[in-house]
């Protein structure tokens, strides 16, 4: 039942803008991917490419081996949560589910088992005689997605599905969204611009910037293994500190940040003599009073700038020359350093990387 979708160097224009660019992406049937991007990154404008509603001007899609731009979009199969959930205010919660189905003149019998198994996906059944107005944000959200379900799309998108729902409620629909996308095991595309979401949720996630596909990868390589500078900053913490490459060896090498030199470091692509980041992420990063530590290589010396206990870890910025270094320590009853405090940053070369 569940679908691959191919976007094969698809492109949309806005006038002069160019708002997505040579789109190529694969998404396996069954597969949960996460568009991640800033505002006006061209999210949403990729969704109604799929979905239909906007043409794109170049390239193909497939929806499994069948290519899809030439389809209208009742007739793509494809299910649609927006932001906006905008059920039908004048419809009962049954009525809205049904709704899908009705425009497929599926048969009564049919219509009313598959809006009771759609409702009982989101657990929503008992409130099927209710109107969207007596009916929370959240619950509302849920119908809408009953609504998108219920004629068993091949493919499910959801535009910032969760946004406008409260903190807990985001939370816990989270989870209910995972399980059912396993329940009906269907192919979901999410999008989302709140980087915790798509690290929970997704199979993979695809960075996107200024209209262009940064990254596609799973959650740890993403984080652990960011492909430039704009992922390792969009999606978690990092610190990113401006270096001269001055060794290479097989893809790894040395450099030089201030007047000191690093440990081997893994290098993407760089070559000797190039300006980079070295990227390295604040959990990593150990604090120990200045002089404490014998090794050298990636260590710097600084004054802690700002100290913020946060129960479980203690956040420091420490200032090392030019540079501000982030530093997250797990609280196991070890000595805080305080605002002024003369101390040394150090890194394992292994959890840094170098980044154009
Ligand atoms: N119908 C339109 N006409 C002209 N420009 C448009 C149109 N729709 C979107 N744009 C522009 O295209 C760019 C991408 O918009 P899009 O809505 O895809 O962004 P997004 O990534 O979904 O952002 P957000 O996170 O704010 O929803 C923006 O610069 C936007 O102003
Ligand atoms: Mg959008």
């Amino acid at each position: 039942m569940s679908t691959s979708l191919e976007m094969r160097k698809i492109q949309k224009w806005y006038g002069g803008l160019h708002v997505v660019r040579d789109f190529d992406l694969y998404v396996e049937p069954g597969e949960f991917v996460t568009f991640l991007g800033p505002s006006g990154s061209g999210k949403t404008t990729a969704l109604k490419m799929i979905a239909g509603f906007e043409p794109p001007n170049g390239g193909d899609m497939l929806l499994g081996s069948r290519s899809i731009v030439d389809v209208p979009p009742y007739e793509r199969g494809i299910g649609m949560v927006f932001q906006n959930y905008a059920l039908f205010p004048h419809m009962t919660v049954a009525e809205n589910v049904a709704f899908p189905l009705k425009v497929r003149r599926v048969a009564r019998g049919e219509i009313e088992q598959k809006v009771l198994r759609a409702l009982g996906l989101v657990k929503m059944v008992e409130y099927r005689g209710r109107y969207p107005n007596e009916l929370s944000g959240g619950q509302q959200q849920r119908i809408a997605l009953a609504r998108a379900i219920v004629f068993d799309p091949s493919l499910l998108l959801m535009d910032e599905p969760l946004g406008a729902l409260d903190r807990n409620l985001r939370e816990h629909m989270k989870i209910e969204l995972m399980r059912i996308q396993k329940e009906l095991n269907i192919t979901v595309i999410f999008v989302t611009h709140d980087q915790d979401e798509a690290l929970v949720m997704s199979d993979r996630i695809a960075v996107i910037n200024e209209g262009k596909l940064v990254q596609v990868a799973d959650a740890k390589s993403l984080y652990y293994r960011p492909q430039d500078r704009f992922v390792a900053s969009f999606v978690g913490e990092s610190n990113l500190l401006p270096c001269r490459v001055d060794q290479v060896e097989n893809g790894a090498g040395r450099v030089t940040i201030g007047h000191q030199q690093s440990g081997v470091v893994r290098l993407s692509g760089q070559s000797r003599g190039e300006s980079a980041w070295l990227f390295v992420r604040p959990e990593h990063v150990e604090i120990s009073a200045r002089g404490a530590r014998a090794d050298v290589g990636n260590v710097l010396d600084g004054v802690v700038e700002n100290a913020l206990f946060l129960g479980e870890l203690t956040r420091y910025v420490v200032r090392c020359g030019q540079e501000s270094i982030t530093v997250k320590q797990q609280n196991r009853g070890q000595p805080q350093f305080t605002n002024g405090s003369p101390v040394s940053v150090s890194w394992d070369a292994g959890n840094s990387m170098v980044l154009n």
